[in-house]
């Protein structure tokens, strides 16, 4: 017997597929009143940006920034698994009223991204579902580009660089309405980090992962990449010399997520169908798995009759990768 999803419930899960999303709107934001507003959410930020992401043309047309600059990491036609928007992202591009970030080492960036109704639980859309967390990715040396999503691991991770989607939020809540006035990331420089142009990687992550937390460094690989904004720090009045780290050699780096979700795929219990009477474990499951994002408990789906996993935020353990993100309410059954 197959365990595949019926036509109409999938049916049912599809309506309204409005795609939720975020994206880096600046990289060096100047707030000169963010304690207040913290304070008093009723107060608006005062704010300028003296550092912006990668090629920023739309700066505040939020509907094309929306579908031209934000980038999915798990959208399907990413098939070459990129961690920057081809064409807009790509390469270090910045037109000239939108400069690059020039920085010194140790220093910490207020980053600004758009919280687009996912900051609370309680009132988020979709409701109930965890806002999730932001970091940086970064080669550890300057000139550097990580330039897949499979390159966006613990190794290439910016040390301390994670924090709660919506934690420095200025949030204004008027009944069962949330206005998301900002969403800030504070970014802590190494002190050691060579002069010179460093490109990095700011991540929403939005699903679930089968990775761990790491208890020793604070990386959570229960939470696995959705968006992607790519930008360069220009680092500037530093003696330091050499990469901070050095990734060069591949085998020094255990890649935390893939291997924990490969071993998850050969031991883990799974329930077929998502039916709570049918257990299986590991290989003896169908390659569809998703992961509830409140138990954590593991659903398992035959692939579709088009050959792939029936919803977006699959971990697919045939192929050993993540299939494309979920849509606004593709979870709800495992949720
Ligand atoms: C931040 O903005 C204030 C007010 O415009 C200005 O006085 C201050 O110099 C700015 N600081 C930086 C680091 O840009
Ligand atoms: C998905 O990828 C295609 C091809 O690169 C692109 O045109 C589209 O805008 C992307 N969508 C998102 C939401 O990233
Ligand atoms: C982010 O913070 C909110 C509010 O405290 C909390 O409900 C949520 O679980 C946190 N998410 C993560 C991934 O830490």
């Amino acid at each position: 017997m197959k365990f595949q999803a019926t036509s109409l419930f999938a049916s049912a899960l599809m309506a309204g597929s409005a795609a939720a999303h975020s994206w880096l709107a600046c990289v060096d934001t100047n707030v000169t009143n963010y304690d207040e507003c913290i304070a008093n959410p009723n107060l608006d930020p005062v704010r300028t940006c003296n550092g912006f992401p990668r090629n920023k043309i739309y700066d505040y047309d939020w509907i094309k920034e929306s579908s031209f600059y934000a980038w999915n990491l798990n959208n399907a036609s990413n098939t070459e698994g990129l961690a920057c928007r081809p064409g807009s992202q790509d390469s270090a591009t910045y037109p000239s009223e939108y400069p690059m970030t020039t920085a010194v080492p140790g220093q910490t960036l207020r980053m600004r991204h758009w919280g687009n109704g996912h900051s609370r639980w309680d009132i988020g859309s979709p409701n109930h579902r965890d806002p999730g967390l932001v970091r940086v990715y970064w080669a550890g040396q300057k000139e550097t580009e990580l330039k897949y999503k499979s390159d966006l691991t613990e190794a290439n991770w910016l040390p301390g660089a994670q924090a709660n989607f919506s934690a420095d939020a200025v949030t204004l809540i008027t009944g069962n309405t949330m206005n998301e006035k900002a969403n800030y990331f504070d970014l802590t420089l190494p002190k050691d980090i060579e002069a010179g142009r460093h490109s990095m990687v700011w991540v929403w992550a939005w699903d679930s992962g089968f990775g761990a937390l790491n208890e020793k460094t604070g990386y959570d690989g229960r939470w696995a990449n959705s968006w992607s904004t790519c930008f360069d720090i220009e680092i500037v009045d530093s003696d330091f010399v050499g990469p901070t780290y050095d990734n060069s050699d591949d085998s020094s780096y255990v890649d935390e997520d893939e291997d924990a979700e490969a071993a998850a795929c050969s031991t883990a219990t799974g329930y077929l169908g998502g039916m709570s009477d049918k257990p299986c474990t590991g290989t003896a499951c169908p390659p569809c798995w998703y992961k509830s994002q409140t138990d954590g408990s593991i659903s398992c789906y035959d692939y579709t009759s088009s050959g792939s996993c029936p919803w977006g935020g699959a971990f697919d353990c045939s192929k050993k990768q993540a299939t494309r993100r979920a849509l606004k309410h593709e979870r709800a059954p495992f949720a």
